[in-house]
């Protein structure tokens, strides 16, 4: 199997580039965020408290969770064959998600989820624990990032598009505060894996850091197939 994982902090271009990098290798795409958002929406709905581990880890038992990966588009989520991929890009649902992406139970759960995914092919996988944790052995493992000013400046673009009345400040305070958060999560935390290639994507377009990845790509699974049909041909066998 083919497993390419891209992880790094919010607003490093991680969903766009990710779903550009799968198009253009024929890869599946999947974006682990919005499974962590779909269990968030669920304990939202199940009406516990949120800072309390142990009602988080009791109501994600009764989450039907159910993902499909969708070939150039988002990918859709469903909570009990509901589909709630728009309900969970909610500013709500992404202030509380911390709360229920802290919890063991939450992260075993779908890390086990995340490893089915990727037996059943090829995969471009982006979060913030797929090189170091989900995917260790990933044929390719990605880290983005770019300035804390310049990842802000793209939020606060886009709320602005969308109408939202919100300061620069603001953005980049909301910005470095998820960083802390992600950051010093114990398991599954944000980290670069210590094999991950980096790429700053503060002054590059999605286009150009997605092209760089496609390169990556394909040198590292050409090399393995390489590999694999020597292997087959028997010439990597010690001589007797
Ligand atoms: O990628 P996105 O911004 O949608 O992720 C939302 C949140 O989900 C992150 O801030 C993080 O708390 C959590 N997350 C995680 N592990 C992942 C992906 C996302 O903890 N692999």
């Amino acid at each position: 199997m083919n497993i390419i994982t891209i992880d790094g902090p919010s607003g490093a271009g991680k969903s766009t580039i990710t779903r550009l990098v799968a198009a253009r290798l024929g890869l599946r795409y999947l974006d682990t965020g919005a499974m962590y958002r779909a269990a968030t929406l669920h304990c939202m709905k199940a009406g516990i408290r949120l800072d309390d581990p142990k009602a988080v880890a009791g109501a994600i038992k009764t989450l039907k969770l159910d993902v499909e990966l969708v070939p150039d588009g988002p990918v859709k989520v469903r909570i009990g064959g509901q589909d709630v991929t728009d309900k969970i890009r909610t500013p709500e649902v992404t202030r509380n998600i911390h709360h229920v992406a802290d919890v063991m139970e939450v992260r075993d759960w779908l890390v086990k989820m995340q490893r089915e995914i990727g037996q059943q092919g090829d995969l471009v996988t982006e979060g913030r624990d797929q090189g170091t944790l989900v995917f260790p052995h990933a044929d390719l493992k990605v880290y983005l990032f770019a300035s804390p000013e310049v990842r802000a400046r793209r939020r606060f673009n886009e709320l602005k598009q969308r109408g939202m009345e919100t300061s620069f400040d603001e953005v980049l305070k909301d910005v470095s505060h998820r960083d802390h958060l992600d950051m010093s999560r114990e398991h599954g935390g944000l980290r670069k894996a210590l094999d991950a290639v980096e790429l700053d994507t503060s002054n590059l377009t999605p286009d150009e850091v997605a092209e760089a990845i496609v390169k990556l790509a394909k040198s590292r699974l050409s090399a393995k197939t390489r590999k694999i049909d020597k292997s087959k041909l028997g010439l990597d066998k010690p001589k007797a």
